[in-house]
């Protein structure tokens, strides 16, 4: 493909995310051959036969964003739970009353595969606008084999489409069905889901909701430990509504992730720290659900712990596809520097998904997932709140959106 042999020239600063910091290369420019990063030079390069150059006009370039908690695919969406949190209901109160996470179950029950298929593209090509490359995609609205297995089914065809790389989740411990008994519930996710999901090599992660009016500990690390025996890398949401020994059990278990993390206890801190767990942290969440507690990112860097940031896009929670904008809300709503959001949509990222051998750097060897920015400078992808500041977005050395 042509567009694969590229020289970005005229850039302000490359963000190569090398090392601990953002690897700033002022006045840079970047050579993407065969679809990988060829080498990140200081001044211009002299375009090769066969390169096509890019004059990116003294503007930012960085790796493309890597999205490590979204629930993509869904039928319907949630605007009258949003109105009632505005006068006053709780995420906790709606969801036991019926709402939340199951009254998005039965819509998308209801929807064909291509149905889900048209809605989760729409969406998708909107987060690549905004600059993801990379997107985690999980189960969870089906709480059936059929309807799980057709959500993963979605996501691969997303995938397979070629112009984002989609990594998809196995989430049918997202919330009991209706009229189930919990435990029979986990013994149709261990014992009928999670075979026919490994059997059919359509997830790469297992996931639960731990909470303790979900599933609590014990019964999340029963879950995930039958997933890792399918051969599923487990992720935890974590201690968002309380503190449930979530991060504890992420630690245990050696998760790749544990998300939301609101009110993580300081020894899971610290057991998270010590297993190498990436944090992810969902501040658009928090914002959106107007949660008391937020993820305590001192502490968090104090222990060492490696953070991530997610848009968590979904129907009731955080109906954001920008990530961007959740590295906003990471450094208005939850403290963190402009360097510890820029790595936490990227490189951390990566490593929350385990795929920072391959992206969220702009390293020789990485694939070419770039985003050409249409600011002069890294701090704006920050500080012009609501600002979409893609101007181009690469996947593997071809352009996949472009600012129009
Ligand atoms: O990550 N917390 C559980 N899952 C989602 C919410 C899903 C929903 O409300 O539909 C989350 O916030
Ligand atoms: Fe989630």
């Amino acid at each position: 493909m042509p567009e694969a042999n590229l020289v970005l020239n005229n850039v302000s600063q490359v963000l190569t995310m090398a090392g601990d910091g953002l690897g700033i290369v002022e006045h840079g420019a970047v050579r993407v051959r065969d679809g990988r990063i060829h080498e990140v030079a200081k001044g211009n390069l002299e375009p090769r036969p066969g390169e096509t150059e890019i004059d990116c006009c003294g503007r930012v370039v960085l790796p493309g964003f890597v999205d490590p908690h979204t629930h993509l695919v869904f039928g319907g969406w949630r605007q009258n739970e949003f109105e009632m949190r505005l006068a006053g209901r709780t995420y906790k109160e709606i969801a036991e009353a019926g709402g939340g996470i199951l009254s998005t179950v039965i819509h998308t029950r209801l929807a064909t595969e291509d149905e889900l298929y048209n809605r989760a593209l729409e969406r998708l090509h909107e987060m690549v606008s905004w600059g993801t490359t990379t997107v985690e995609v999980k189960s969870g609205y089906g709480l059936d084999t059929g309807t799980e297995l057709r959500m993963l089914r979605v996501a691969r065809r997303l995938g397979e489409l070629g112009f984002c790389r989609v990594v998809p989740t196995f989430l049918g411990a997202h919330s009991v069905p209706k009229k189930w008994d919990k435990s029979v519930y986990i013994k149709l996710v261990v014992e009928e889901m999670l075979p026919a999901v490994a059997e059919q090599g359509i997830a790469l992660f297992c996931d639960v909701f731990c909470e303790n009016f979900v599933f609590n500990a014990a019964e999340s690390t029963a879950i995930l430990e039958a997933g890792k025996q399918h051969g599923l890398i487990p992720t935890v949401h974590a201690d968002e509504i309380e503190s449930s020994g979530g991060a504890e059990l992420a630690a245990k278990v050696g998760a790749a992730s544990a998300s939301h993390l609101l009110q993580p206890s300081d020894a899971g801190l610290a057991a998270m720290a010590q297993a190498g767990v990436v944090a992810v942290l969902l501040p658009g969440t928090c914002f959106f659900l107007r949660e008391a507690h937020r993820s305590p990112v001192a502490k968090m860097r104090e222990a060492g712990i490696v953070t991530a940031v997610a848009t968590d896009f979904n129907p009731g929670s955080c109906p954001m596809l920008a990530q961007p904008i959740a590295a906003q809300f990471g450094c208005i709503h939850y403290g963190m520097t402009i360097e510890e959001a820029l790595r936490g949509i990227t490189v951390n990222a990566a490593r929350a998904l385990r795929l920072d051998s391959r992206v969220g750097t702009l390293e020789p060897g990485k694939a070419a997932d770039i985003v050409i920015t249409d600011v002069p400078d890294y701090r704006h992808i920050i500080y012009r709140l609501g600002h979409n500041p893609v101007f181009m977005t690469i996947r593997d050395g071809r352009v996949v959106h472009r600012q129009v």
